[in-house]
């Protein structure tokens, strides 16, 4: 399983890139917001520390307009994915820039319907959302399931890219499935380490040295 970070936040990629946990990077406007940086400055900056894609979103709906700013992301470095809408422009847009040769992540994708179109389009990456599924009370591991079928079913390259993950749950199930990649925050990627029997086995392991007087080195 791929691990894509779901951040523009360069220290947080940082410390687990250093840990060798990074296979890419996914922001969208939404992060390039809350990390507070100027797009191109920090896109730039990502991907000079990361080897694998980062993925940096148009803005525009119409296709032209989209390939356009896709091309000018693309500018950037040779590892940006140009991540564009699950839209009939945008799908316009996966094809054109993705027979320019460029990688291309379709987001927001809701639907298997959507996710065939994508690889049909010649997308790299197909990003279904699936906490923002959870959130409207549909089930976003399902949806994982059904595109795993179908594209194996025929033989499609594109990779599915679980996103919008919300928990250390999702990225099991969706492992179980057989997702390509996962992005998440950095947050629940850490969270993965923790199990209450870790930290309680820790304690008393603890407990326990401190009454043999002894130390190590
Ligand atoms: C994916 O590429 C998106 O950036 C992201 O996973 C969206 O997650 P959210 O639904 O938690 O905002």
């Amino acid at each position: 399983m791929k691990f894509f970070v779901d951040t523009a936040d360069v220290d947080a990629i940082r410390e687990l890139n250093d840990l060798g946990m990074v296979d890419g990077v996914t922001t969208n406007p939404s992060l390039i917001l809350k990390a507070g940086r100027d797009i191109a400055e920090v896109t730039r900056e990502i991907c000079d520390m990361v080897a694998g894609p980062v993925s940096a979103e148009v803005v525009a709906e119409k296709a032209d307009d989209m390939i356009r700013e896709g091309k000018h992301l693309a500018q950037i470095a040779d590892n940006i994915a140009v991540k564009v809408p699950l839209t009939w422009d945008g799908l316009k847009a996966c094809r054109a820039l993705s027979d320019d040769g460029h990688m291309v992540n379709v987001t927001l994708c809701f639907s298997a319907a959507q996710a065939i179109l994508a690889a049909k389009a010649g997308a790299t990456f197909i990003s279904p959302f699936i906490g923002r599924l959870d959130d409207i009370h549909l089930d976003g591991v399902d949806l994982i399931a059904d595109i795993r079928e179908i594209y194996d079913n025929y033989g499609y390259d594109t990779q599915i890219l679980a996103a919008s993950i919300r928990s250390v749950n999702h990225i099991v199930e969706v492992g179980k499935i057989g997702t390509d990649v996962i992005t998440a925050p950095p947050a629940v990627i850490k969270a993965m380490a923790k199990h209450v029997l870790t930290d309680k086995g820790l304690e008393q392991f603890t407990a326990d040295w401190a009454k043999t007087g002894q130390k190590i080195g």
